[in-house]
């Protein structure tokens, strides 16, 4: 494996349902190098939010592996594989909500407390976030 690529697939497949089975991803190659970005388009159900929930580590695959940055992701511990969800992902997700009970700051120091960064840390940054923005923090 080389540390060209970042992400490496390898016959992935997914398959849902226990009677029925819908096969959402049958045998998928894929290797993206460093620096290098890639579109997945497909009409709606051919398995692309599938393919990159399994990328985000979202979602576990039926067979196949998953290499990022040369590390098989299939392989991995749960506590592993929550470790590099949190700290070696980038993931945007698709649909987000805001949560309606915190105000905007709230919002975007969440996902910093729950990576372990301390309260007054984590204000900083999203205040400065929010700054870079526009959106006035007070
Ligand atoms: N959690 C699930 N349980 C059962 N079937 C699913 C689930 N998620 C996706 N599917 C099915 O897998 C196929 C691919 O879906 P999806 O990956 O959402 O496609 P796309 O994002 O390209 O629209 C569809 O047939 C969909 O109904
Ligand atoms: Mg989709």
């Amino acid at each position: 494996m080389s540390d060209e690529y970042i992400i490496q697939i390898k016959n992935l497949t997914r398959v849902f349902g226990d009677g029925v089975e819908i096969k959402a991803l049958d045998g998928v190659d894929l290797d993206i190098k460093r620096g290098e970005f890639l579109s997945i388009i497909g009409p709606s159900g051919s398995g692309k939010s599938t393919l990159l929930n399994q990328i985000g580590i979202l979602d576990t695959p039926t067979s196949g592996t998953i290499l990022l940055n040369g590390v098989d992701v299939t392989k991995m511990s749960d506590k592993k594989r929550s470790r590099t969800r949190n700290k070696e992902l980038g993931f945007i997700f698709q649909y987000h909500h805001l949560l309606p009970d915190f105000n905007a700051l709230e919002n975007v120091m969440m996902p910093l407390l729950i990576s372990g960064i301390k309260s007054s840390q984590a204000r900083k940054v999203a205040s400065k976030l929010l700054d870079e923005v526009g959106w006035a923090t007070g």
